[in-house]
């Protein structure tokens, strides 16, 4: 079997979020657990197709040739598209590289907004990601479409490729990370995909490249069971409940795993000392540390809180914000690490500037720092208003600082109520998305936060021990759907 992904995010070449983080892991993962090494069914390492963006350094020992790519936007109707292509980590990574298109600051866009091309940009990269495919000496089984942006690679099959004899046959997965993004592309821009005139309908504003991706693939799935529930409702499918609905068991969910070798508090060289499950010491000399830097007492039990993340409404940055007076009154303290743009964090910033013992607010990208917060903190927040899966809350658990979530997507399937499940708990439960619900859950959390008690330890350890290994689990399951979708693949064609 070979499988290629297509992707506008990976670790630790561009990131603003948890895809970049899932399509590295997936990828690594599954050449572990089905590899030729392993005498799994996969042929050679994943290929991952990324855009080269300016963050994106060419790495060592990259070869470097030239497709010739049709392009809507070029005189002649095709342009030279550099395939940088280099063994990372586990797979093969390609690079597009084409500056015009990817070498600017962003990766989607800039402080005014999306870049006005981005139709352009990501359809360039799709149909290089194809011309790609196209020369390889063996046609990709499977192309795994992560989001959006990949989106195209489906339409280009069902289109002008569909006799193709590499890109025709292939079976289409397409996972959607975040159904809050549609790659909406208004009717004057979808000539820019270079999708030809079968791209929109007769009398259509614009293409809905998620809403079309879900049609167009063999399987769909979101990236937690208790999301692909929420996401067939009004409520929580964005526009996009009918289209996935109307699936049926072609739309699943497949909980993330995480990268436990990339995320084990006992090899972490960011944290100021290495811990584990078994031996916790260091995680003391984690807190004093951290509070130091962030200009906090260390000697004070207050408890310190952690929230990480994009500033998105997604998040409930404004949530925590709108709650934080009452949490100080409560006797907490709050260290807050958010990138990106917000107009909705401004109390948050107001508190930081006049209580600065009691709240820290640093606005970038930090992964150093973000991992120090996971160790040093008391608690992790996460009061996300919808989380198909999530992350943090995963990397929280395994370095013993227990969650304080919404509960809703993934983090419901990751996180275990402690006060109703006493015994298998985990972390701390709220439902409404309000500042008052997020404040009766840190009341909850102070009934039970008591470092170096029983039921405290017990918490903890029981949080420490959860299996998020992808290779358990969700790389399997990948791999199950990757066997289903040829066997639908091959019956449509069939019956063509
Ligand atoms: C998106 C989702 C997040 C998920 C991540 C990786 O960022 O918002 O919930 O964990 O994708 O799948």
């Amino acid at each position: 079997m070979r499988v290629a992904f297509i992707a506008a995010e990976c670790e630790p070449w561009a990131k603003t979020g948890g895809l970049a983080d899932v399509v590295d892991a997936l990828a690594r993962a599954l050449g572990q657990v089905a590899g030729p090494t392993s005498g799994g069914p996969l042929a050679g390492p994943i290929d991952v197709f990324l855009p080269r963006y300016r963050s994106v350094p060419v790495p060592p020992a990259a070869s470097t040739r030239r497709l010739r790519v049709p392009d809507p936007r070029a005189s002649d109707g095709a342009t030279d598209v550099g395939l940088v292509e280099a063994e990372a980590n586990g797979y093969r990574l390609r690079l597009i590289d084409h500056p015009p298109a990817f070498d600017r600051d962003g990766l989607y866009g800039d402080a005014d907004g999306d870049y006005p091309d981005n139709a352009w940009r990501f359809g360039l990269f799709c149909r290089a990601a194809v011309e790609a495919l196209r020369s390889d000496p063996e046609p990709p089984d499977v192309l795994h479409l992560h989001d959006w942006h990949a989106v195209p690679v489906a339409l280009l099959r069902d289109d002008q490729l569909r006799r193709d004899p590499a890109i025709g046959p292939a079976a289409v997965v397409l996972t959607a990370h975040n159904l809050a993004y549609h790659g909406w592309t208004p009717a004057s821009d979808v000539p820019d995909l270079g999708l030809g005139a079968a791209a929109l309908p007769p009398g259509a504003d614009g293409l809905d490249l998620l809403a079309a991706g879900i049609e167009a693939a063999e399987l769909v799935n979101t990236v937690s069971p208790g999301f692909a529930a929420e996401a067939r409702t009004p409520a929580f499918g964005m526009g996009l409940d009918r289209w996935l609905g109307a699936r049926g068991e072609a739309f699943f969910g497949i909980l993330n795993g995480l990268d436990t070798d990339l995320w084990d508090p006992s090899a972490d060289a960011a944290l100021a000392a290495p811990y584990s499950r078994t031996e916790r010491a260091g995680k003391v000399r984690c807190r004093e540390a951290l509070l130091a830097e962030l200009g906090m007492d260390a000697s004070d039990p207050a408890p310190v809180l952690a929230m990480i993340g994009r500033l998105d409404p997604q998040k409930g940055f404004d949530l925590l914000s709108e709650a934080a007076p009452r949490l100080l009154g409560l006797g907490f303290r709050l260290a807050v690490l958010g990138s990106g743009t917000a107009d909705h964090v401004g109390p948050l910033r107001r508190l930081a500037a006049e209580r600065g013992d009691r709240v820290a607010m640093v606005e970038r990208f930090d992964r150093d720092l973000a991992r120090r917060l996971y160790a040093g903190a008391d608690g992790f927040l996460m009061p996300s208003r919808f989380e198909p899966c999530g992350t943090g809350q995963m990397i929280a658990l395994r370095y013993g600082t227990p969650p304080i979530v919404r509960a809703t997507g993934g983090l419901r399937d990751t996180v275990v109520d402690a006060p109703s499940h006493p015994r298998s708990g985990t972390g701390f439960w709220f439902e409404d998305a309000s500042a008052e619900a997020l404040v009766a859950a840190c009341e909850r959390f102070l009934e039970w936060y008591a470092p170096g008690t029983r039921r405290w330890e017990r918490l903890l350890d029981r949080g420490m021990a959860v299996d998020f290994d992808w290779r358990t689990r969700s790389a399997p399951a990948y791999l199950d759907a990757y066997r289903r979708a040829i066997a639908l693949r091959a019956g449509r064609r069939g019956a063509a």
